[in-house]
């Protein structure tokens, strides 16, 4: 039997639908809670993912404020522009969009953000309290995401042994901190594959939660995958298709053909992890300012 489609979409929307009532609740006690994104130059990718970041903003009747800098702005001009928004009250939580120019230190701009405001969780104070299982510092929305997308999809993580594929900052390693954490969501065997790792087959065949997030087009095989486990796909890959109207389509880091015949459970790419990556932020903001709301 193929796999069961983990719908990320239908998850995302009933979460935003959740999220919704608390807007108006906060806004009732005249608050609105705000966000605002900082792009930096003219990435194309960036800019798609910064429009959709605004829009599911002010969908959910929040503030948004999108500015935007030209490629050539200087690392101290944006330093100015992060600490406007640190001082900004109709701000409660707000990110710079990665990747920067070459010519600006990005670790420099992410130290100078509050923490209380940082609503991506890249601050390494937020990270830091993430990988101690502080429950009020802000994870990462992406693997905050799939924590949430596992939680609500009823698959079991406590005592599960979970195999993550990839090291990153923004993915792999706030992924294992979540699942390690001592509460609901967490108490997982967790295991971090990465670039040097020795026979990944084998590691990855050990997962009753495979989570796979290393940007290689169909990296992963359906031979990688335990029969019967979950694979959660986190990559966004374009690859030319000469029959598709833009001339390329998405797909994840996993075979999804191949792995829905091994998998017990599998999300799509697109339409999987991609809606809660968003729906996280919100969330986050949203804490932000319930919490600036509370002090
Ligand atoms: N670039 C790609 N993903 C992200 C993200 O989640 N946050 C930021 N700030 N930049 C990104």
């Amino acid at each position: 039997m193929p796999a069961r489609i983990i719908s990320g979409k239908d998850i995302a929307a009933e979460m935003r639908a959740e999220l919704e009532p608390q807007v108006v609740e906060l806004k009732q006690r005249g608050i609105t809670p705000g966000l605002a994104v900082v792009l930096v130059g003219e990435d194309p990718a960036s800019q798609v993912y910064v429009r959709m970041k605004a829009k599911a903003c002010e969908k959910l009747g929040m503030h948004s404020e999108t500015i935007t800098l030209p490629e050539a702005t200087t690392e101290d001009e944006l330093l100015a522009t992060v600490d406007r928004l640190n001082a900004n009250p109709a701000i409660h939580g707000f990110l710079v969009q990665l990747p920067l120019p070459d010519h600006i230190d990005s670790e420099r701009v992410l130290l100078r953000i509050l923490p209380t405001k940082d609503v991506d969780g890249f601050h390494p104070e937020n990270v830091g309290r993430v990988a101690v299982g502080d429950p009020t510092a802000f994870p990462p929305a992406t693997p905050f995401g799939v924590q949430h997308l596992l939680m609500r999809s009823g698959v079991q993580i406590d005592g599960s042994h979970v195999v993550i594929v990839g090291r990153s900052n923004i993915v792999g390693r706030p992924m294992a901190s979540l699942l390690l954490q001592r509460r609901k969501g967490g108490n997982a065997t967790v295991t971090v594959c990465h670039s040097h790792t020795k026979n990944l087959p084998d590691v990855t065949r050990l997962g009753d939660i495979l989570i796979v997030a290393i940007g290689k087009a169909n990296f992963v095989t359906g031979d990688m995958i335990r029969p019967g486990a979950v694979v959660i796909d986190v990559g966004t890959n374009r690859v030319d298709d000469p029959a598709s109207e833009k001339g390329y389509r998405l797909v994840g880091d996993v075979d999804f053909e191949a792995a829905q015949q091994v998998a017990s459970a599998i999300t799509p790419v697109p339409g999987g992890v991609g809606p809660m990556t968003i729906t996280m932020l919100l969330y986050n903001t949203l804490q932000a300012a319930r919490r600036w709301a509370e002090n």
